[in-house]
């Protein structure tokens, strides 16, 4: 069976290469008579791998030594509470952002161990837009800024981050690897692995050390930064698979260029699909303001939800799979992470343009 283009939001395509360079050690690491996934983690296979791991992410983002990179299990789930929890004890106060389902997510769990204020909320707009970078204003005492750089359903994506007198923590799940950060702006990144990095079930985080060592020690071990970093991201069993898997992630994308590579790649894909929006007449529309459309999540709607329907059949029978919008919003989406090939965009671009040509 020849790969397919999955268009899928993540889990997601992975490169064909990482998925292949497993394969080919899983069970006879290194020729050691045994897989990776088999041996403690204690053993000095498994621990160079995981050093390496974070090294390359390292090299890859070009994380400055102001900031130290954790890899922690749990998914970003588990960050929507363990940053207000490590962020904000002693009842401080931080700002959020309102700008679709995830933000939202992360907003209800921050209220369970902050003082939360929702600084931007763009429900009248059905989440179509994001501030200003240039004029956001936060409060005096905020300790941080919260926001969510793509919203991997709302196809909603920032574009520049603000400059701001306090460190801004953001989700980074569905664009992390995507291009440069500036990394002086933000005190913590986290990210689930799953769409750019690798499969489900681990979260790069990247956290300023002035912060990290503020973190308290009153919380429970798994919930404490500090505690991962005092052991390097081995305070438990790691799951040591997805971080075998990220770093064979990161050494495609460095063989393929880097995050430069990945961000002209971004671009020539999204163009390929926003174009065909564009030049469809209507046919296909896209809910998004065009200034803060994303890169790695396109959504667009058809004039019908049975013109719908029959486009995702159509694209999977030839081999564009994974469109359906989110079942809480409907729709199309096609996400086109990292691995994603150019053809695919482009090919799907074709599609749609004779799908328009034939049902408009
Ligand atoms: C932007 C964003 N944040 C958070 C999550 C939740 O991640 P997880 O399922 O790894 O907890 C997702 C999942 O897709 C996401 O897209």
């Amino acid at each position: 069976m020849p790969r397919i283009f999955n268009f899928s939001a993540g889990p997601c395509t992975l490169p064909l290469e990482a998925l292949e360079a497993a394969k080919a050690q899983f069970s006879d690491y290194q020729g050691l008579g045994m897989g990776l996934v088999e041996m403690s983690h204690r053993t000095k296979p498994v621990e160079a791998m995981h050093q390496a791991a974070l090294d390359s992410t390292k090299a890859l983002l070009g994380v400055p030594d102001t900031h130290q990179i954790l890899l922690l299990g749990g998914g970003a789930t588990l960050q929507f509470a363990m940053a207000p929890m490590n962020l904000l004890a002693g009842g401080r106060q931080a700002d959020y952002t309102n700008t679709g389902a995830w933000a939202k997510k992360a907003i209800e769990d921050a209220k369970k161990f902050g003082n939360i204020t929702v600084s931007f909320d763009d429900k009248a707009n059905n989440y179509s837009r994001l501030p200003d970078p240039k004029a956001v204003q936060v409060a005096d005492n905020a300790a941080y800024y919260h926001l969510t750089s793509n919203e991997t359903i709302g196809g909603i994506q920032w574009q520049d981050f603000p400059t701001l007198k306090c460190p801004i923590v953001a989700d980074m799940s569905s664009d992390i690897m995507s291009k440069p950060l500036p990394f002086e702006k933000f005190g913590l990144i986290y990210a689930g692995a799953q769409k750019n990095m690798g499969p489900a079930g681990m979260t790069v985080v990247i956290i300023r050390k002035d912060i990290l060592e503020a973190c308290p020690d009153t919380l429970a071990g798994y919930f404490n930064y500090k505690a991962h970093a005092k052991e390097n991201s081995m305070l438990n069993t790691p799951p040591v698979f997805q971080i075998w898997m990220l770093k064979l992630v990161n050494e495609w994308l460095a063989g393929k260029g880097g995050l430069k590579f990945a961000a002209d790649m971004a671009h020539k894909r999204s163009d390929a699909l926003y174009n065909a929006i564009a030049a469809s007449g209507g046919f296909y529309k896209s809910p998004v303001d065009a200034a803060v459309r994303s890169k790695m999540n396109v959504v667009f709607r058809l004039p019908t939800e049975e013109l719908e329907d029959q486009f995702v059949k159509e694209a999977k029978a030839q081999q564009f799979d994974g469109l359906k919008g989110h079942r809480s919003v409907g729709g199309i989406r096609a996400s086109i992470y990292n691995a994603m090939p150019l053809e695919g965009a482009q090919g799907l671009a074709q599609f749609m343009a004779e799908f328009a040509r034939k049902n408009g």
